[in-house]
């Protein structure tokens, strides 16, 4: 039986419109229930380090080996994955993780995917296994968690914990080792066409195209599919996923892998200023997921080989506005706070994303970083490994109720990129917060979209 499965995406729906968290909307990725699969994860802590130079320390924590044959997809229901953090109040500065092998060494992208991390919590007294609630609360990140780690501070700012949490993992791998169409699995599109790309298309327990089987992914229906987009991606279906095997090889043995992931924390002091880190501009306004498709016409592939290869400068510099996909959202500030770090989750095609004062004269440039070595962890060729940020000291980016923010999102469209996501997210400072930081759910109160059209947004 399929799971359907908890995702990124409810982290990157904070501002669905105005109504309040809904999760039937979200039906296609929650898990109403436990996996049938077989991989269980269960973590222990493996050293705790006090570094030198401050007064902080690192704890590290690994799972237990599980298994993956090519082409599988393991997405984990969060109430199924109990992990274990300091059972102490925590200045956490850092946190970041991979997947390691059975020797404990990191895994590559382009060997095992990893879609996405999803860290929830509850506190003691709440309901256990409330997906709506543990939905609000959470910290995620993508693939580019290679080099941008999922908490990334520095004092006096720092995501606080009281000690009292219990943590739970939501984790997306798919392994990709003799997957036919790699990009295809990895932008999770859907049969039987694979024009669209969805999360519902890459759940827990489905299948990506191998040179050993004849299984494909699962079929599923994208409900935000335009097909007056794009007449011409639909794709033949062996192309996408792969032809029938004729001559059936028996499929290698699974491989055993790790999940590890390292804190890096202080003690919460009076000194510490513990953030928000529950705000995000969903690029689609709550759409979540879309589909990039081609600029290129066919005959493009039959250009003289000069004018390609400036075509191809041109998508790669970004510079060629009329075959770059660009989207906007703009948002309004609700209540005053000191904007400290922005981050943004983007998938491979990305060019770089942006936050920019509507009406003050700032910016903040989010380019995703490209790896350029095949296999080689942190540095895997062609994904997106990193994606830089933007960081202020208090008083320096302060924002006041009505303070208009513009994010913008630039994709190539050199290929058709489908299932991309386009977030950009914010961690802010509030002044007079004393509170953990675990104690803020995510909120559509603190910002809100604001319709384009408004004269107050045009500029
Ligand atoms: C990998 O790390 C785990 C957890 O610390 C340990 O139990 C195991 O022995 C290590 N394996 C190897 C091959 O070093
Ligand atoms: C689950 O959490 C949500 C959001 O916090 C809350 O509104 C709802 O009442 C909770 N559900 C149950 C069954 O307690
Ligand atoms: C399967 O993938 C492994 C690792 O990339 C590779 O060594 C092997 O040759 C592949 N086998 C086939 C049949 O493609
Ligand atoms: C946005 O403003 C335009 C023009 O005033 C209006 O037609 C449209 O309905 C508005 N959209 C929303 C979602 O309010």
């Amino acid at each position: 039986m399929m799971s359907l499965s908890f995702s990124l995406i409810s982290l990157l729906c904070v501002l669905c419109g105005a109504a309040a968290f809904d999760l039937d909307s979200f039906a296609r990725f929650v898990p109403t229930e436990s996996s049938s699969s077989d991989v269980k994860l269960s973590f222990s802590h493996q050293q705790t380090t006090q570094l030198t130079d401050s007064d902080e320390r690192e704890a590290t924590f690994v799972s237990s080996l599980f298994p993956l044959f090519p082409g599988d997809v393991l997405n984990t229901y969060p109430f199924d994955v109990p992990i274990p953090f300091p059972q102490q109040p925590m200045a956490i500065r850092s946190l970041w993780g991979e997947i390691v092998d059975d020797e404990n060494v990191s895994v590559p992208l382009d060997e095992v995917y990893t879609h996405h991390w999803f860290l929830t919590y509850t506190m003691p007294g709440d309901d256990s296994r409330n997906l709506t609630r543990a939905m609000t609360r959470a910290l995620a990140v993508g693939a580019e968690s290679r080099g941008t780690p999922i908490v990334s501070l520095s004092a006096p700012f720092a995501f606080t914990t009281t000690g009292e949490e219990s943590w739970w993992l939501n984790m997306h791998l798919l392994r990709t080792d003799n997957v036919t169409n790699v990009p295809a699995c990895i932008q999770c599109r859907c049969a039987p066409d694979g024009r669209h790309g969805s999360l519902s298309c890459c759940q827990d327990g489905t299948h990506c195209h191998t040179s050993f089987d004849p299984f494909v992914t699962a079929s599923d229906s994208d409900f935000f599919d335009d097909p007056a987009h794009c007449p011409d991606c639909n794709s033949n279906t062996e192309d996408i996923f792969g032809p029938p095997i004729r001559n059936f090889i028996p499929r290698p043995a699974a491989k055993y892998y790790r999940v590890r992931y390292t804190v890096r924390y202080g003690e919460v002091t009076p000194d510490v200023k513990p953030v928000r880190a529950n705000m995000g501009i969903d690029i689609v306004k709550g759409k979540q997921e879309y589909n990039v498709f081609p600029c290129a016409r066919k005959e493009s592939a039959a250009l003289a080989p000069l004018a390609a290869m400036k075509q191809r400068r041109l998508l790669l510099s970004g510079e060629d506005s009329e075959c770059v996909d660009t989207k906007r959202a703009t948002v309004v500030v609700n209540q005053p706070f000191h904007l400290i770090n922005v981050r943004s989750h983007l998938h491979v095609g990305a060019i770089s994303a942006s936050l920019a004062g509507v009406r003050e004269e700032w910016q903040c440039d989010l380019r995703a970083i490209y790896g350029t070595t095949p296999r080689k962890a942190g540095d895997e060729l062609g994904y997106v490994t990193g994606i830089t940020q933007c960081y202020y000291g208090e008083g320096e980016r302060m924002l006041q109720r009505g303070d208009l923010l513009r994010a913008t999102v630039h994709y190539r469209r050199d290929k058709h990129y489908a299932g991309v996501m386009g977030a950009v997210l914010l961690v802010g400072y509030y002044p007079g917060d004393t509170a953990a930081s675990t104690s803020w759910e995510f909120s559509v109160t603190q910002v809100s979209y604001v319709n384009e059209t408004d004269s107050d947004v045009r500029v």
